[in-house]
């Protein structure tokens, strides 16, 4: 038993937790996935699953994701990053609804299944039905010779390296980083996008692990931040476009760690319902970064404040609007807007972990959670 913790205390190489080491580990792992396959100088990008695939991917008419958890989320922000770079409609499907539905898949569909582990049952049963109906079916895992990886067509690894936590944290990074890859060279093959945009999204995704390094230094404003709210019971999470899909990821995080209970929701859809729920006691954490939606993202703002609300703000750095109007803001570099979800989930993951600590709870292995759900 002595001999087994030494272990463990090698293996989190001087971390507490699986999950914090995970955690700051995000800006290598999202190296390592790019590495070789963007040549940012030579505006290139290199993936064998894609480029020995080009014309399925080219004639494609639709992109299917299927997924779990935390990789259906990874599927979501995809979804935004695919339309608005490579120009195809995607459609994102728990892979649980999906193999009961008889869905409709057609042959010159492309079936994205995301696993890290690549041995999840549900998403292993959607890639078997879409395989019947003849769709290409390409897999993001990251587990090398996983079951997954070897019932696909064809894919790409995430090389984020073993992901111990069962809260799933350089995964998510890696696989938004893998499906970013497959847009931005769609995109240029199909010419959706300018040379100059192009070249712009390499660059900005080579200065994503540096960014992240600069997000990770709010760790000690994080734990100020969640020690004030560590006691709440119920948690909002808010966000819109490339960000609504981290606002449920920065919810399962919660709830799946702290179990408290967290809900992520578009901004916008608070009106429709949520909004009865929050009172002073209700954190609500909002990911407000300077972009596309920012206005909008204000006014979702006032309408909590003016509700006694307390509101986190997820900003861009420099932010001053939020700020005024805030209980707390973290600050994460800028970035295109397509990448922002690189840099705001980050904050999201350090105040999970945080506050899951501060009760007490087992973090690296919450109760009732398995790291690969290979049953149904
Ligand atoms: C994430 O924190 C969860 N533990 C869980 O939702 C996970 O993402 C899901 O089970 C899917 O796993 P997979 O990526 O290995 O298929």
């Amino acid at each position: 038993q002595e001999l087994q913790m030494n272990l463990d205390q090698i293996e989190k190489n001087g971390y507490d937790h699986f999950m914090l080491k995970e955690i700051y580990e995000q800006p290598d792992a999202i190296t390592d996935t790019y590495r070789g396959r963007m040549l940012v100088d030579k505006g290139i990008i290199r993936m064998a699953g894609v480029d020995n695939n080009l014309e399925k991917f080219l004639n494609a008419k639709r992109i299917i994701i299927v997924a779990c958890g935390t990789s259906w989320h990874a599927g979501l922000v995809a979804e935004y990053i695919f339309e608005d770079l490579a120009r195809i409609p995607v459609e994102v499907e728990y892979a649980s609804e999906f193999r009961y539905r008889n869905p409709v898949i057609y042959r010159d569909d492309i079936v994205i299944a995301i696993s890290q582990s690549g041995e999840t049952a549900d998403t292993m049963a959607a890639i078997k039905l879409a395989k019947e109906k003849g769709a290409f079916v390409f897999g993001v895992c990251n587990v090398v010779g996983s079951s997954i990886s070897r019932e696909t067509h064809a894919g790409a690894y995430t090389h984020a390296g073993p992901e111990i936590g069962v809260a799933s944290t350089k995964a998510f990074t890696t696989q938004i980083t893998v499906l970013s890859l497959m847009a931005l060279k769609m995109a240029k093959e199909k010419g959706s996008i300018s040379k100059s945009d192009f070249h712009l999204y390499l660059r900005e995704l080579e200065l994503i692990p540096e960014k992240i390094e600069k997000a990770l230094q709010s760790n000690e404003h994080i734990l100020e931040v969640s020690k004030k709210y560590k006691d709440a019971s119920n948690f909002l999470y808010l966000g819109r476009g490339f960000n609504f899909p981290v606002a449920l990821e920065g919810a399962l995080k919660l709830k799946e760690i702290s179990y408290i209970h967290a809900e992520g929701y578009p901004a916008a859809e608070m009106k429709h319902g949520p909004i009865a729920l929050i009172d002073e006691m209700m954190p609500v954490v909002v990911i407000a970064t300077r972009k596309g939606h920012y206005e909008k993202v204000i006014s979702n703002i006032q309408e909590i404040k003016s509700r006694q609300g307390k509101i986190i703000g997820i900003v861009t750095e420099g932010d001053v609007e939020v700020r005024e109007l805030a209980d707390y803001v973290i600050e994460v570099p800028d970035t295109v807007e397509p990448f922002t979800p690189l840099l705001t989930t980050i904050p999201l993951q350090l105040l999970s972990y945080h506050i899951a600590l501060m009760l007490g709870k087992n973090v690296d292995q919450p109760r009732n959670l398995a790291k690969s759900v290979t049953v149904e």
